[in-house]
């Protein structure tokens, strides 16, 4: 734990030093290049592959000779017998237009770059040509990859459809479940599909070309997927087993891929394909609502129904829930039922009425001008007042609804129904595919989407788009490397992405719900995942792949080496790492810290979907029985909130009392979670699975949950993960397997003590020691926590279990800064655990140098001293055995 010595601090700068310039090095001429390395590295790998599965591939290569002298160009044609109607169609995308240009580029080079508007056809379409041209002939078949699962499922059947084939040659897989036969020709996939299958066979010998779809979007998969293809091809064309890589992108920067020495020493030719687009007018909000956009959404849905000629609408909200309180409102303001559309003639005749809309010209690309919106006057808007949707209507209320206003230039018809379509991830498939249909006749088309409808799906018909402006992403909280969801602002190019798909048929309109101040104020383009996050589950990930060398890797966008260090370390830590060599010259030191080998505790962990410090619970849960508690344990960890917030403010005086007593009642609730004695000391983590235990006693209802203050969507997470885990547990150890029984027994005193272990065994990082009465030099230091991390106090909240108890020893599992820097998830530890589970945070000094075996310096730091009386007398059973 000692870790402010000044001479270690001094270690950690040179050493941080040194990373940056190994990374400098890589790029001077005449030393080795860090691409270079991992290339000999992977040489290695390859040896090592190749002596392994000897005969094995030796036969394959003789096989792939006799097919063909140089089956990368292949001759033959495999024919494709499509429906006249689907042949037409796909005539006229963009796309068909480029397939000798995209072909010839696949023939004459191994990794191509296809950068086309969404909708262009890239992901239908550049498939069945390298079917046609024979790729999939041989013992190779073509691999697609997609950041989401949605993408993968819908375009198997896509193009299943298309090429008139079954779903057992043009199949998908994602992470639970797919449609993989031996007669496989085109397979989509996750992107973490296809990472897993590189684990298994680095050379990807089933596959006789790999596209990469949708790597704009940065997905931190995709962008390792191209750094280990950059190398994989290469080694597999001069092992005499050609491969070809395609990366497609929608039109955003592709520079990344393309001018990047470390990626491709020659650069891959980019093929542009320009799409038909019309021109998209812009309309900015004046002003930009902060809390519920998703009511001015509905505003701005209600009324462009009411008032604008026939078109799809397209909406853009941030996620699941908002889609479907969104969906929920618009049916019941324009109902659809079977039997309530007009007739075709009606149709017919209403569009007529409303086609005022001039037909224009269609224009190639750039379809919108960025110049245009910075230019437009924030407070006119002629065009909203134009199209009847003015500002100053925005204030609408629900009761406006079916009210024709009367100063709208042109008018829709309000009895026309609203046929509403919710579109997101996690969607069934079924559902999904409704939105690629035409609406019912005499309907208007109405998706309601998260940014899935941004670039990898193409609804046909969309003339208006109403976007938030927000997206739900990712966030990794660097102090937990807990993953957890935040809705910000998106960044301009999605927010032009986004009008771009109000386009696609006819000249379009986007209504932004926001000014054009703030879009000024977003950022150019999204940053690439990998460089907000914490990268120890990637590190992890690469270690599991024999990727020692992280830092040489040819990432398109690198983590930075800090992070990439701290990685290290802390999975050094845990185990999952060698630890480094101590004796050496310092140079050959330092260049070991960042190069450690995985361990078999490393590999298990690696298995495991989780934040490496949840992993190393889990890997170690098996013990005393507790396996099923860790489960629940991480799965409620991993799961954000699972409680409701308490300090909600209330507003009358009516409420607050009410507030007051449900408060009253809902910590009652949670001190009996927390048990008494041995249990309490798991402190907030036995609240946790107090609450999980009691939820699913219940049957996990929506009632329990409100009337214990749960939230009822993370408990129906937590089942959900405890299965998951359960499965990935057992994998790795099946002697042990557990069943998960969602009905689990409370666990016996004896457990809790292993589960405190255990848990400290994850959180080793994190954690703190009580400041003493006679260290406390400032007050601010009054019941104070002093943490490895930081150098101002932490303290143990109000809520939590340990609030009165205030134990010598914690370990939190994040800390959140509010009125104070709180710890979060405190659970008590026994001071005579730490040297022995966590000897690597201990700085053990010879016993004459202080009279007790525990003392806490001034600056806070925990030193304690290794005697063997110490672990005689202080040790107690039941211990977690670390191997
Ligand atoms: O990949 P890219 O965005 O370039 O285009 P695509 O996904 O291949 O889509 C090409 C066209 O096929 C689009 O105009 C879609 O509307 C259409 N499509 C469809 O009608 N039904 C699907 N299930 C998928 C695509
Ligand atoms: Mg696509």
């Amino acid at each position: 734990l000692d870790t402010s010595s000044d001479d270690d601090d001094e270690e950690e700068e040179e050493e941080n030093e040194e990373v940056n310039k190994s990374t400098e090095m890589g790029e001077a001429k005449e030393t080795k290049s860090p691409s270079q390395e991992t290339e000999d590295k992977q040489r290695d790998k390859e040896e090592e592959l190749k002596t392994k599965q000897d005969g094995e591939s030796e036969k394959k290569v003789s096989d792939q000779k006799v097919q063909s002298k140089k089956p990368s160009e292949p001759a033959v044609f495999i024919p494709v017998d499509r429906l006249p109607e689907i042949q037409e169609a796909r005539l006229k995308l963009p796309v068909l237009a480029e397939e000798q240009v995209i072909m010839e580029a696949v023939r004459e080079n191994p990794c191509v770059v296809i950068c086309g508007e969404t909708g262009s056809g890239k992901t239908t379409q550049v498939p069945q040509f390298l079917y046609e041209a024979g790729y999939a002939s041989g013992s190779g078949i073509i691999g697609i990859t997609e950041p989401r699962r949605v993408a993968a499922v819908s375009m198997s059947h896509r193009v299943a459809k298309e090429m008139n084939l079954s779903t057992r040659v043009v199949s998908y897989q994602i992470r639970y479940e797919g449609n993989v036969t031996d007669d496989t020709k085109i397979k989509f996939m996750t992107d973490g599909v296809l990472l897993k299958e590189i684990q298994k066979d680095f050379l990807l010998q089933r596959y006789s070309v790999i596209i990469i779809d949708e790597a704009h979007e940065r997905s931190v998969y995709t962008d390792i997927l191209i750094g280990l293809l950059s190398r994989i091809v290469p080694l597999r064309n001069k092992k005499g087993i050609p491969m070809k890589l395609l990366v497609m992108s929608a039109t955003l920067r592709v520079e990344d891929f393309t001018d990047n020495q470390k990626l491709f020493r020659t650069p891959p030719p980019v093929i542009k394909v320009d799409a038909r687009q019309f021109p998209v007018t812009v309309h900015f909000n004046k002003r930009t609502p902060l809390e519920d956009f998703t009511g001015e959404a509905f505003q701005k849905t209600c009324k462009i129904h009411r008032m604008l000629p026939p078109g799809g609408i397209l909406v853009f909200l941030t996620g699941q829930a908002e889609v479907h309180s969104l969906c929920r409102r618009l049916r019941k303001a324009f109902p659809f039922r079977k039997g309530n559309t007009t007739t075709e003639t009606d149709t017919s005749e209403t569009t007529r009425k409303f086609k005022k809309a001039k037909q224009k010209k269609p224009v190639s690309l750039p379809r919108i001008d960025l110049d245009n919106y910075s230019a437009l006057p924030v407070d006119e808007g002629d065009e909203d007042r134009e199209a009847g949707i003015g500002d100053e209507e925005d204030e609408a209320s629900d009761l406006d609804i079916g009210d024709d206003p009367s100063n709208a230039e042109v008018k829709a018809d309000p009895s026309i129904p609203l046929y509403v379509l919710p579109l997101y991830s996690l969607l069934a498939p079924e559902q999904q595919a409704k939105v690629f249909r035409p609406p019912p006749p005499g309907t208007r088309l109405c998706v309601v989407a998260t940014n899935v409808a941004e670039t990898s799906l193409t609804i046909p018909g969309i003339k208006y788009v109403v976007d938030c402006g927000r997206v739900k992403k990712r966030f990794y909280d660097r102090v937990t490397g807990v993953s957890s969801f935040k809705i910000t602002w998106t960044s301009q190019a999605s927010a032009n992405q986004r009008a771009g798909r109000a386009g696609r048929t006819e000249p379009g309109h986007c209504y932004r719900l926001y000014s054009s101040a703030v879009f000024g104020d977003f950022s150019l383009f999204s940053e690439a995942e990998i460089t907000r996050r914490p990268v120890e589950d990637l590190v992890l990930q690469m270690k599991d792949l024999n990727i020692d060398k992280v830092v040489n890797f040819p990432f398109p966008t690198s983590p930075s080496a800090e992070a990439l260090v701290a990685a290290e370390q802390l999975l050094v830590s845990l185990g999952a790492l060698k630890e480094p060599p101590q004796t050496g010259r310092i140079k050959e030191l330092k260049r070991a810290k960042l190069s450690c080998p995985i361990t078999p505790l490393g590999r298990a962990m690696a298995s495991f979907p989780v934040a490496p410090r949840y992993a190393k619970m889990l890997a170690l849960g098996k013990q005393q029985d507790c396996l099923q508690y860790v489960i629940a344990l991480v799965a409620a960890m991993t799961v954000r909130e699972i409680f409701e917030d308490l300090d909600r403010p209330a507003g009358t005086e009516d409420e607050s009392s009410k507030l007051t007593q449900r408060r009253a009642r809902l910590t009652q609730m949670r001190r009996l979670w927390a048990g008494q004695g041995a249990s309490l000391l798991l402190g907030d983590l036995m609240v946790m699975l107090g609450a999980v235990g009691a939820c699913e006693f219940a049957g996990c209802t929506p009632k329990f949950c409100e009337d214990n203050g749960l939230r009822y969507k993370a408990m129906v997470e937590i089942r959900r993960l405890r299965g998951q885990l359960t499965n990935a547990v057992n994998a790795v150890c099946p002697e042990v397997a557990v069943f998960v029984d969602p009905k689990m027994t409370p666990p016996t005193e004896h457990q809790v003590v292993c589960l405190r272990q255990i848990v400290l065994t994850g959180l080793g990082d994190h954690l703190a020691r009580r400041v003493q009465v006679e260290d406390v030099l400032d007050p601010k230091w009054k019941n104070g926590y002093k943490t490895a991390l930081m150098d101002d106090p932490v303290f143990i909240h109000p809520t939590s279990a340990l609030f009165k108890t205030l134990p010598e020893f914690v370990v939190y599992q994040e800390i959140m800064e509010t009125a104070k820097m709180y710890m979060r998830g405190v659970s008590a530890v026994e001071a005579e655990w730490v040297p022995e589970l966590l000897p690597q945070y201990c700085h053990f000094s010879p016993p004459k140098d202080a009279p007790s075996p525990w003392f806490c310096s001034t600056t806070g730091t925990v030193r304690c001293h290794r005697s063997s009386s110490f672990f005689r007398v202080g040790w107690q059973l039941p211990a977690v055995d670390m191997e």
